[in-house]
């Protein structure tokens, strides 16, 4: 069959003989078509429509590879990426560009314009000026929204373990400097979120870089050397699609990941900004689900799920709420209630829980057709990450090529990209880069990544 598809005597987008009808036609047990069917999957030949059967997906190539596992085992280091990070940030600014470069979500999903009008319909009917100071803890509303929600992650918390905060990136930071002071050395995962670098380079401390398994996560078995050797204060781990390997833990893994935590008592700063955008059957279970010593300090956003500009986050804490609180409360006084009380009201509606279902299955597409523009474009040597959700992907180029070269010259050309140095410290990465996929594909993204390919297959070719 792979032979057919190959050759598109069975095209891209045809239904291919359910799983029955192949075991009858061929005179075989469902098992072994199954098997078969499995491999296929595996491989990208086909995909699997829910309630509809299974597809061609591709025919080209052979699948792409997946990046490989760093190996690198960093002694505690203090480094700087902080420039090119900036100039990333930035870039976006400018409108001519076609950027894959920065992780934002898909901004024409429905509920967007339903953000727009419960923020009219509040500012008009809901009092949000004129009440003084709110608390340090956050509006209690969302706090009670935030809590029931985090049920679906295995979590059981109750408002007041609940801080809310501007985003993810201000909870990790709270939770940063309530358990960790100047010199201190945690741990973190590798590659690693450049914003989690950035702020660890900020608050003077010092990272041990944990190598990430491309769909296993954070290496548990390297850790606990590292909490052997090393006075650890803190662990960061982005612990559900990981930003930018799309892994994530598994569940028996995170309840590994909290014994160790037990046996060393150190904190774990989990970051779930993607867990409601899982690909797979149902929402993993955060690592906080299996906390039962308030190890566990849970930061999230709805930054990648509805619009990073709501600046709407939060904290589920551990055994430091008080500290966490207090830090809040002398770094920002209280947060701004409209936002929260917007936040509150999509939270409690039906209305948040049908637009996840929609950019879950928005955003496995998409990361499908990336994958078949890749292999279209790219050089067949490129590796390709397989998230099991969020909206990054991370390729992997032979060792030689140089993607910050690269990011500088496809800016030059309108076309941004997220080069892989700034994802450790150690420049370990500097033949990698990520991409965003989350928005819609349309002729002139399918085209950036044409060119993209065009650039990288230059560079490959230059290598020999
Ligand atoms: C893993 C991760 N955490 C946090 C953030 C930032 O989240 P927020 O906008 O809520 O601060 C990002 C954004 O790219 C991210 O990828």
């Amino acid at each position: 069959m792979i032979g057919r598809m190959r050759s598109g005597a069975i095209p891209v987008g045809i239904r291919i003989p359910s799983i029955r009808q192949l075991a009858k036609q061929e005179k075989v047990s469902i098992s072994t078509v199954m098997a078969a069917y499995s491999i296929l999957e595996e491989q990208g030949w086909v995909e699997v429509r829910p309630k509809s059967g299974y597809y061609v997906r591709r025919r080209a190539r052979e699948p792409l590879a997946v990046p490989e596992a760093s190996e690198v085992h960093s002694p505690p280091v203090i480094a700087t990426t902080s420039q090119l990070v900036m100039a990333v940030q930035r870039d976006v600014l400018n409108p001519q560009t076609i950027s894959f470069s920065r992780a934002t979500p898909a901004l024409d999903f429905p509920i967007v314009r339903h953000v727009q009008q419960t923020y009219t319909r509040l500012s008009r009917t809901r009092r949000h000026l004129g009440l003084g100071n709110s608390s340090a803890e956050g509006l209690y509303g969302l706090r009670q929204q935030i809590v029931r929600h985090a049920v679906y992650a295995g979590v059981s918390a109750s408002p007041d373990n609940v801080v809310t905060t501007v985003g993810t990136m201000n909870a990790i930071g709270l939770c940063v400097r309530a358990l960790t002071k100047p010199g201190d050395v945690v741990a973190v995962e590798s590659p690693c979120y450049y914003g989690i670098l950035q702020l660890i380079e900020a608050n003077d401390l010092k990272a041990i870089e944990i190598p990430a398994h491309p769909e296993t996560g954070m290496s548990l078995e390297a850790l606990k050397l590292a909490m052997e050797q090393w006075p650890l204060k803190a662990v960061l781990t982005v612990s559900s699609f990981s930003n930018p390997l799309g892994c994530s833990i598994p569940e028996e893994r995170k309840k590994g990941l909290v014994a160790l935590l037990e046996q060393y008592q150190i904190p774990l700063i989990e970051d779930d900004v993607y867990g409601d955008l899982y690909f797979g059957k149902r929402r993993t279970c955060a690592v906080k689900a299996f906390d039962g010593q308030g190890l566990v300090f849970l930061c999230s956003s709805l930054s990648k799920t509805i619009d990073p500009q709501l600046r709407v986050g939060w904290i589920i804490a551990g055994r430091s709420y008080e500290e966490i609180l207090h830090r809040k409360f002398v770094n920002m006084s209280s947060t701004p209630i409209l936002p929260e009380l917007v936040c509150a009201d999509i939270l409690g509606q039906g209305v948040y829980e049908r637009h996840l279902r929609q950019a879950r299955e928005a955003y496995w597409q998409r990361y499908l057709r990336l994958v078949d523009l890749v292999s279209e474009y790219f050089p067949h040597v490129t590796k390709i990450s397989r998230p099991q959700g969020g909206i990054v992907a991370w390729l992997e180029l032979p060792r030689g090529v140089d993607t910050t070269e690269l990011y500088h010259y496809c800016r030059e050309r309108d076309v941004l990209i997220a080069p892989g140095e700034m994802f450790s410290f150690n420049k370990q990465y500097r033949h990698c880069f990520r991409i965003n996929y989350a928005p819609r594909w349309t002729p002139e993204r399918e085209n950036a990544i044409q060119r993209l390919g065009r650039w990288v297959t230059e560079r490959v070719t230059g290598l020999v």
